[in-house]
């Protein structure tokens, strides 16, 4: 076996050798030149119990999945005991009670299980964010939800589960984003149903309360549902925070309270956020601009009047129109492009190589119960630095609908699972596919040493070393991924960014082990301190991600 891939690997060798010459470039392998296969769907669960209405992945390789507890009885019995005695699943006083539904499960991606987790508050259209430490961070809910703040630390025995905080929110947050700051572990919790401020968790002083934001205010359509709740977030690296509400922006800084730039208005007849339900990423940031550049992006969401023309049982087409705008420096416009198709309720997802995946929603209506029809099953590609009209392309349809309360989460091992009803699938993009294996980054380890105060990571602006098997020489494209895993619900990927890392030296040896030196992101504004996956990209082709800390020591 070994001696036939050292003889295939000879070859191989010999025949790159023909074809490049003595340039010594290797040219990228399939994969990055966007041919090829569409991608396949596995299913991997046909019952979790729970319906994912928000999902995010720790780095102990489990997802956590949870919806609301107040409506009702889940899939998932448990055979615990209510109040007045043991559940019957009939009662008014079991459906709310954890102990006979779970309405959280922990999925275990490797062993492809499950296992319950018991909330005590309702945690609908909730938010939250991964902290240094690996720990959620989770904010809000509805009814006695709604100021609550919920912890849950992800453990490698599976005994773990949430614990719920005393202290709590100053104000109500449902339907609220949440991002993480850089430096001191604290997120900002922004806006909610009627509530026009945001805070800070955990608080800066004790006597903290909320600070008011007239920019909710002024994009609220009180007609229209809101068309401002759960607005886009995103950590610009000038360490202000960009928030998207309707179809305006600003970028804040909250240390002070200020708004320090108003930008255009997204072009488009409609509205991108909740209960339109377009969905936004921040860009890969690259250090060969030294991560200033910042660039984010809107897809999709609803035409205006779709929210009230769903109660009369018309069905409105979505949007079709992407906005891409550089946030940094001092010259704004939205350049716009456009979807193969209508869609809302859409999700977007940084895949490892850099491309943005566009999965789940609609083509028509709106969101809310039973307000969107016309599923997209189709997931669509983009890729940011190709030429304009060549970006999108449209991969392999699934057969299960996915608007509604669906989420999906990138795994580390390239997979992107998905859910939303009670079916558990993976979407398996393109990359993963066998004719890439020669390519693929095999084997990867990271190392690294203590900070400054004996913690473990890699302090910004340090260097770690990643090792790796690779059958043949790399491409002249070698990358080195870093992403954050995102808190994600009601198609938005709170804390979601990726950052394309440079490395110091890249050195392999005869027998296929390379050895490269990564510089970690220079700042908390880059990359706010916490696990990342890293992932080694070799010409458009990505190793399995492995977790890297990085800290602020
Ligand atoms: C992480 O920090 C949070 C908040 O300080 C704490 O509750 C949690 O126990 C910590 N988790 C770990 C794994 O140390
Ligand atoms: C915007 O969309 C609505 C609903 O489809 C339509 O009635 C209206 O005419 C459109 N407005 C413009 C300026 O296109
Ligand atoms: C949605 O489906 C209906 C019925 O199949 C069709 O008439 C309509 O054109 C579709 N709308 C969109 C936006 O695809
Ligand atoms: C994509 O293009 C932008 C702007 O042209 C550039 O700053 C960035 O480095 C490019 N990224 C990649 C991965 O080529
Ligand atoms: C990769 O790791 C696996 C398991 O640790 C080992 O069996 C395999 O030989 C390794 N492959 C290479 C090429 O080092």
């Amino acid at each position: 076996m070994a001696d036939k891939r050292r003889y295939n690997m000879v070859i191989t060798i010999f025949l790159l050798i023909l074809s490049v010459g003595i340039s010594g470039a290797v040219p990228a392998p399939r994969a990055a030149a966007g041919g090829g296969s569409k991608g396949q769907w596995q299913l991997l669960l046909s019952n979790t119990g729970v319906v994912a209405m928000h999902m995010a992945l720790t780095h102990h390789n489990t997802v956590m999945l949870f919806d609301q507890t107040q409506s009702g009885r889940s899939g998932y019995r448990l055979r615990g005991h209510s109040n007045r005695g043991r559940c019957t699943g009939s009662s008014r006083a079991d459906l709310d009670d954890s102990s006979c539904y779970a309405h959280s499960i922990e999925y275990d991606v490797s062993r492809n299980r499950i296992r319950p987790l018991s909330l005590s508050t309702d945690t609908w259209c909730s938010s939250g964010s991964f902290l240094s430490n690996g720990t959620l961070q989770q904010t809000g809910g509805y009814g006695r939800g709604s100021r609550r703040i919920r912890y849950f630390r992800p453990c490698a025995d599976h005994v773990c589960d949430w614990r719920q905080s005393k202290r709590s929110l100053a104000d109500d947050r449902w339907y609220a984003s949440n991002q993480l700051l850089p430096g001191h572990d604290r997120a900002i919790v922004v806006g909610g149903r009627r509530v026009f401020t945001y805070e800070f968790v955990p608080k800066r002083s004790p006597s903290e309360g909320s600070f008011n934001l007239p920019f909710l205010h002024r994009t609220y359509d009180r007609d229209a549902g809101g068309n401002n709740l759960y607005p886009f977030l995103h950590l610009s690296s000038d360490g202000n925070l960009f928030i998207f509400a309707n179809r305006d922006s600003i970028l804040f800084n909250f240390r002070q309270n200020k708004v320090v730039k108003t930008f255009p208005r997204i072009p488009g007849n409609g509205s991108r956020n909740y209960p339109s339900s377009g969905s936004s990423v921040i860009l890969p940031l690259d250090h060969r601009n030294k991560f200033q550049r910042v660039e984010v992006m809107v897809c999709g969401g609803s035409t205006r009047g779709a929210f009230r023309a769903a109660n009369e049982r018309r069905y409105l087409k979505a949007l079709s129109s992407c906005g891409r705008m550089v946030i940094s420096g001092n010259r704004h416009k939205w350049n716009m492009e456009y979807m193969p198709g209508p869609r809302l309720l859409n999700d977007m997802l940084i895949l490892p190589t850099g491309h943005v995946l566009i999965i789940n929603g609609a083509r028509s209506g709106s969101a809310g119960w039973d307000n969107a029809r016309n599923a997209s099953l189709e997931p669509y590609l983009y890729k940011p630095n190709a030429t304009l009209g060549r970006r999108f392309s449209v991969l392999r349809s699934t057969r299960i609908a996915r608007m509604y309360h669906s989420s999906a989460v990138l795994l580390p091992d390239g997979r992107v699972l998905v859910a939303g009803e009670l079916r558990l699938q993976a979407f398996v993009p393109h990359y993963m596919g066998r004719q890439y294996h020669t390519y693929r980054p095999d084997n990867v380890t990271i190392s690294y040493g203590t900070g400054l105060h004996g913690q473990i990571g890699v302090r910004h602006g340090g260097e770690f070393s990643v090792e790796f098997w690779l059958g043949r020489r790399p491409s002249n494209d070698v990358e080195f991924n870093a992403y954050a895993p995102p808190f994600t619900t009601h198609s938005i990927s709170m804390n979601q960014r990726l950052l394309k890392l440079r490395y110091r030296s890249m050195v392999r040896a005869e027998d296929g082990r390379v050895n490269a030196v990564v510089e970690a992101p220079p700042s908390p504004n880059v990359a706010p301190s916490g696990y990342y996956m890293l992932t080694v990209v070799n010409g458009g082709v990505p190793s399995i991600s492995q977790w890297v800390k990085f800290i602020n020591a």
